[in-house]
């Protein structure tokens, strides 16, 4: 395992487009044999036929973060086809902004289900696996909205908040169990992301701010590869990165 990576199993929530999938093809690209799910079987099943075409190792289990027996069942695929799980990519997320008086309680809803339940769930399911084995890494997906609060998203930002309380809490706790946690902060990244939002003012606002200044998924997946390839007893912990040209 020269590069720390090169065989290591890879289970991602949310790797259907953005940042999994680009993470999935990087890190599949590396050697690692990655597990992906999504709620999109179609979208999964031409990333693990590309993935597989290219002689790499790539299963596809469609899940929804927000049953956790489904995300049980995504960690426990990888342990059965692979013996263990090295890595747990807690990814998947929405970002449906709009200010607190629009009311879109549905909304903040699922922000709450999946950006932090669904971390969560994914954390319960990948922990066991990785305290039996004494080794393992969690990577969780906060934002730089887990680092600063603005008008128009405070729910967004309260749950990326979360995903770096609880990934602190967790780095503290696993100590005995070898396992490493990294909670990765983007900045503004050319993704679907910006699809999410309906609200038509923010809408609008964030279409042209990630016009102007968001980078490519890749960005991301090189940080997933960094904090990987690390030897096992470095554990980088936080990682914020910005496109160059983002201010906030
Ligand atoms: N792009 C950015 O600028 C940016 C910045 C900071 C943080 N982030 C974070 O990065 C993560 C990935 O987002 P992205 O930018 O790559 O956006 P994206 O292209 O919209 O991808 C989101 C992923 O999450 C999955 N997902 C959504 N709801 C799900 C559910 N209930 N169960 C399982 N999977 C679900 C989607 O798959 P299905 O729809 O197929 O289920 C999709 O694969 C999110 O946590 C987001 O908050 C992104």
């Amino acid at each position: 395992m020269s590069n720390n990576i090169e065989g290591k199993v890879v289970v991602i929530t949310g790797a259907s487009s953005g940042l999994g999938e680009a993470t999935a093809r990087l890190l599949s690209g590396e050697g690692a044999h990655v597990v992906l799910g999504a709620r999109r079987a179609d979208r999964l099943k031409s990333l693990t036929d590309e993935l597989t075409g290219r002689g790499g190792k790539a299963i596809a289990v469609t899940t929804d973060v927000t049953q956790r027996d489904q995300v049980k069942k995504l960690v426990n695929t990888a342990v059965q086809a692979h013996g263990r799980i090295d890595v747990m990519i807690n990814n998947a997320g929405l970002m449906p902004q709009a200010p607190l008086e629009r009311l879109k309680i549905d909304e903040w809803d699922r922000m709450i289900d999946i950006n932090i339940k669904g971390v969560l769930y994914g954390i319960a399911a990948a922990l066991p696996h990785m305290q039996r084995q004494k080794a393992g890494h969690f990577i969780n997906v906060s934002s730089v909205a887990g680092h600063k609060v603005g008008p128009g998203f405070a729910v967004y930002a309260a749950t990326k908040h979360a995903v770096r309380a609880l990934s602190e809490g967790l780095r503290q706790e696993v100590k005995p169990y070898n396992i490493r946690t990294t909670v990765i902060s983007p900045g503004a990244v050319a993704t679907e992301l910006p699809n999410g939002v309906t609200d038509p003012a923010a809408a609008e606002r964030i279409r042209k701010f990630y016009a102007e200044v968001a980078i490519p998924a890749e960005s991301f997946a090189r940080t997933v590869a960094f904090a990987m390839s690390q030897p096992d007893d470095v554990d980088i912990n936080e990682i914020v990165f910005r496109p160059t040209r983002q201010e906030i």
